[in-house]
């Protein structure tokens, strides 16, 4: 008797998977499964990328296709989705709804049903070196320490995925580096959406979301280059155009 492999489930899974708000679609059709543990996106501005975070983590549903996370799907099964995947969108202000750092922190903790979610955040904020931080009021941080707040919010939640939607946007170099130092430090599967190249030379995978398709999709050492190329010669164009204009 033959015994068959063991199927393996992927992290995240996009079977012909898009999104469409009127017209053409804005992403997609895609179909790629994801599971190395760091993966870069890149791609311009209005390209899809965010809207592939929202997709990956079950914040919307696709409107043709099938987005699969860990083999279930993460717009219906949200509590197992809140478990899996953690997101730090593009502006920590969208994310933060609670008045305190306390509070903010041990919201998801409730959400997964944390038998001590106050103690989990002392030791958490101990754990951080940020125990001066309990009782803060969320206003009185400065945006690199909301973003930062967020990134421990998601920490605290240990969820084995967690999605980076250009983490680095308005903050300064060395909080910049605290931050990444910090994420690349941490054991789970990281998906970083970045403008920066750089942040992403050393991950596994890069794909590079162009008008909604994934145009390329490999090492950072070979879509990383392609990219900056190409971005450099529309920047190019677009000064050209603005001169003779
Ligand atoms: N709620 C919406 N209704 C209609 N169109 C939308 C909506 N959300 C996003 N879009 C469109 O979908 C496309 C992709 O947007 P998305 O935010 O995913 O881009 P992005 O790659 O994250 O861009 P950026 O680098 O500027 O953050 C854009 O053309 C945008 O205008
Ligand atoms: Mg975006």
């Amino acid at each position: 008797m033959t015994l068959s492999a063991p199927t393996s489930i992927a992290a995240i899974s996009l079977t012909g998977a898009s999104v469409s708000y009127g017209a053409g679609p804005v992403l997609g059709p895609l179909t790629l499964e994801m599971n190395e543990q760091r993966i870069g996106i890149v791609g311009r501005n209005g390209s899809g990328k965010s809207t592939l975070v929202a997709l990956m983590a079950g914040l919307m549903s696709a409107t043709e296709g099938q987005v699969l996370l860990e083999g279930f799907d993460p717009a219906r099964e949200r509590k197992q989705a809140l478990r899996a995947i953690g997101v730090l969108f593009q502006n920590p202000d969208r994310q933060i709804i609670f008045p305190t750092v306390d509070e903010e922190l041990a919201f998801g903790l409730k959400q997964l049903d944390h038998n001590d979610p106050a103690g989990a955040v002392q030791a958490l904020l101990m754990r951080e070196g940020r125990a001066d931080w309990a009782g803060r009021s969320v206003a009185a941080l400065s945006q690199g320490q909301r973003q930062y707040l967020c990134v421990m919010a998601i920490l605290a939640m240990e969820p084995r995925t967690i999605l980076l939607d250009e983490p680095l946007s308005g903050l300064d170099l060395p909080t910049a580096a605290r931050l990444m130092a910090r994420l690349d430090r941490a054991p789970q599967r990281l998906i970083t959406i970045s403008h920066d190249p750089k942040i992403l030379s050393d991950y596994d995978r890069v794909l590079w979301i162009d008008q909604g398709l994934c145009r390329a999709d490999g090492p950072p050492a070979q879509v990383l280059p392609a990219y900056e190329r190409t971005m450099a010669q529309l920047a190019m164009q677009d000064a050209d155009t603005d001169l003779s204009a």
